[in-house]
């Protein structure tokens, strides 16, 4: 095992970061594996201190430079082992070995005593992760070259499984050989937003026991994300992303930034951070979308300032569209004080970012902030679904119907 007196510093120095930005401890497991399996050895292209760096690192890239595999960022590994509560002797199986890192985290997890089963959809990734597994000296993980959204049946049944892929549904072989009281924990797509969800079986369902934030590499083959990018426009100024159950009518979108752009704003003022799933909110409008706006764009003043630079939520209807925007109105630079809004473009712009507008306002009035996220996966061919009245959205996907409803967050859950 490759790890020095200067690794273990650098190792010391992510995780004590990563205690300052989530602002509390790590699970001690998971920090305890995290200072035991060295990150360098997985991404062994980059400087050792990128390696330790708080950022994910890529390593590999399509044809038009879209990043298709990468170590996650150490916050993401670690929020995902977290929500799995891996322990000894557990039988694993991980979707997207990427590099081999969260395979070895997760051997450490499981000891001598659990397996480690994970699968590969590119094969120069899988056989860089096994390189990688077997000079740090996993021997009890095995790396398959194939399609996770099969799983591994010949390994199965599993106490954990953890997709490592942006998943668009709950595929029906993950839910098979999911062992009796186990937990799959997979970063979700719903309506283009991600949610890392941890679901257990409850009756025929499956229920969330936790929901965080964050994103990931979209899966590829049999379960592959469909999403479209639309660039409005000749430039990069304007693009809109729509996931795949949405019709978009490209050609009615022509000439649309060139139109007066109407901005409406709220009195709602806050810090970005504490817009938490005010997404989920403004996800139950119809034509909801992103829209990432070029911030050279933003800097000449062709376009509006987005609220979130990497891709503000919006929606969009005919050749309209509206974004949400924010100004600052107070703060210090690390953590401006935003008010946010809604610029609209368009014949009906102005009548879309009064929708933003409205449904952020409803989002600060149900949750102010906080809210506890509950989604269940209900199978398609299982029992009818009833009980969804107070469900902020239901959405149908091919194999599972997810019902999202929110709580007040407690003391208990908070
Ligand atoms: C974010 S990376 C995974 C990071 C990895 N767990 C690590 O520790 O480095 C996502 C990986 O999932 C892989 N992937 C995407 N779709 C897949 C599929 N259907 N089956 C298996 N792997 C898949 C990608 O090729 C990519 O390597």
């Amino acid at each position: 095992m490759d790890k020095t007196e200067s690794t273990e510093s650098l190792i010391a120095q992510m995780l004590e970061r990563l205690r300052e930005l989530q602002g509390r401890a790590l699970a001690a497991e998971v920090t305890e594996a995290m200072t035991v399996v060295p990150r360098h050895m997985f991404v062994p292209h980059v400087p050792v201190e990128k390696a330790y760096g708080l950022g994910a690192v890529v390593t590999h890239w399509d044809s038009e430079g879209v990043a298709t595999s990468s170590a996650s960022a150490p916050g993401t590994v670690a929020g995902m082992l977290e929500q799995a509560e891996v322990k000894p002797g557990h039988r694993v199986l991980e979707i997207g070995a990427g590099t081999g890192y969260n395979a070895a985290l997760l051997a450490h997890l499981v000891g001598p005593s659990g397996t480690v089963t994970t699968i590969e959809y590119d094969p120069q990734v899988a056989d860089a992760a096994r390189n990688a597994l077997a000079s740090y000296g996993a021997d009890q993980v095995k790396v398959i070259t194939g399609d996770g959204t099969l799983g591994a049946p010949d390994d199965a049944p599993f106490d954990r499984i953890l997709v490592t892929a942006g998943a668009w549904d709950v595929a029906p072989a993950w839910r098979d050989q999911l062992a009796p009281g186990g937990r799959v924990v997979l970063p979700l797509r719903l309506r283009g937003l991600t949610r890392v969800t941890a679901f257990e079986a409850d009756g025929d369902h499956l229920r969330s026991v936790t929901v965080n934030e964050d994103g990931f590499i979209p899966m590829k083959g049999i379960g592959s994300v469909v999403e479209q990018n639309i660039p409005l426009g000749p430039g990069p100024d304007v693009t809109l992303r729509v996931d795949d159950e949405q019709q978009v009518d490209v050609a009615a979108f022509a000439g649309v930034l060139e139109s007066e752009p109407e901005t409406i704003w709220t009195d709602i003022e806050a810090p970005w951070a504490w817009t938490e799933n005010q997404d989920l909110w403004l996800a139950t409008l119809p034509g909801f979308c992103r829209v990432f706006v070029d911030k050279d764009a933003v800097a000449v003043g062709r376009v509006p300032r987005p609220k979130d630079p990497w891709g503000a939520w919006g929606v969009h209807s005919g050749a309209s569209l509206a974004y949400l925007t924010a100004r600052r109105v107070g703060g210090v630079d690390e953590m401006p004080m935003l008010q946010i809004g809604a610029t609209g473009f368009g014949p009906d712009g102005a009548r879309l970012a009064q929708q933003l507008v409205d449904r952020a306002i409803d989002w600060q009035r149900d949750t102010d902030g906080r809210v506890q996220v509950t989604i269940e996966a209900r199978p398609k061919d299982g029992l009818p679904i009833t009980g969804q009245d107070d469900a902020l959205a239901v959405i149908d996907k091919a194999d599972h119907t997810f019902v999202i409803t929110t709580a007040p967050l407690t003391a208990a859950t908070a």
